[in-house]
């Protein structure tokens, strides 16, 4: 098989691709070739987003859903296959965070977090599921280490994201038959993304995680990108029901030892 990787022809709906690594990987996929289709909350962001995208030549759409919104989603999938046709790549990345101990986090707070994340996501998948290519389609998760990595100001997002890679698994079990693969991408801390001004936001705090990690640096959107360009390719056709990290070994140590050094600073007791 060509080690070449090319998207040319194939359709790319990645929803929470507005920004940061989601944004990163929409670019990966239109700069090989895809068409493109972003979606997240805010019709700015996602004008904004198509704009960055056309730079690289193909077809790019955008629309607006809030994945808690069975009813948006199922609109916007609706419009998607009036643009793009079957979904070749589906991508589910949109997610909230903030740091905030448990007693002084509200129900609603934690609620707000597990129906962006778990049931977003699981939203994303059900009404997505009769627009893919089957078989062939490729689905990716993006979850995060807080999926099997307990830390302290963290436990809406510990427990929404554990609750996606079984999403994940749980998923490519029932699909596969019908020749769709869906993995889970568990990207490490990434360099100037939302998620990490909110976990770490001071040059002191963002220095301390890149030590900690043992490539001792954050990672890019592009390191996760190159990774779903490679689960979305025939390359990866016999991987499904993954949790992958990518995260510079991140989670194999230090990164719970890390939070607390965090926690200390966001939370004083
Ligand atoms: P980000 O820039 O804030 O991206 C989040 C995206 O999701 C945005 O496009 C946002 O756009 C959209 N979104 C948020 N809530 C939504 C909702 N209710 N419905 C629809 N779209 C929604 O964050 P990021 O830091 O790049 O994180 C991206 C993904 O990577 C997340 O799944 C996160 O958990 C994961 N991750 C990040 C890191 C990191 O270091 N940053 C590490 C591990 C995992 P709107 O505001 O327009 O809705
Ligand atoms: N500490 C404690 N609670 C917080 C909080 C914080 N820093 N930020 C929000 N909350 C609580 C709110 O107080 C509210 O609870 P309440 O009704 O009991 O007061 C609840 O969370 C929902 O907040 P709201 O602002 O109404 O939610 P939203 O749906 O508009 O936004 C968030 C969802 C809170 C997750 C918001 O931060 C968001 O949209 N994030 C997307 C971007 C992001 O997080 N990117 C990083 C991805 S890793």
């Amino acid at each position: 098989m060509s080690l070449q990787i090319d998207f040319t022809g194939k359709n790319v709906v990645v929803i929470g691709g507005t920004s940061g690594i989601n944004l990163g990987i929409a670019e990966t996929f239109a700069e090989h070739g895809a068409r493109v289709a972003v979606a997240s909350r805010s019709a700015a962001k996602v004008e904004a987003a198509v704009a960055q995208l056309q730079q690289y030549g193909g077809e790019v759409f955008g629309g607006t859903a809030d994945v808690r919104d069975l009813e948006a989603l199922q609109a916007l999938f609706k419009q998607f296959q009036q643009q793009l046709g079957e979904i070749d790549v589906l991508v589910s990345g949109a997610a909230g965070n903030f740091p905030a101990a448990a007693m002084q986090m509200s129900a609603n707070g934690f609620k707000s977090v597990m129906d962006i994340d778990l049931l977003g996501t699981f939203q994303v998948m059900q009404t997505a599921y009769p627009y893919l290519r089957r078989p062939d389609a490729s689905v990716i998760n993006i979850s995060a280490p807080q999926a099997f990595i307990p830390m302290p100001l963290q436990v809406h997002v510990c427990a929404a994201k554990a609750g996606v890679d079984m999403v994940t698994r749980v998923l490519a079990m029932e699909w596969g038959a019908s020749g769709v693969r869906i993995n889970s991408i568990v990207p490490g801390p990434i360099a100037g993304t939302e998620g990490m001004k909110r976990l770490a936001p001071s040059a002191a705090l963002q220095a301390k995680v890149s030590e900690s990690v043992p490539l001792k640096r954050q990672g890019t959107p592009q390191d996760i990108a190159h990774t779903a360009l490679f689960l979305a390719s025939p390359l990866a056709s016999y991987i499904t029901g993954a949790v992958i990290p990518v995260d510079g070994g991140w989670s194999t140590g230090g990164v719970s030892t890390m939070m607390h050094e965090l926690a200390d600073v966001l939370n004083p007791q």
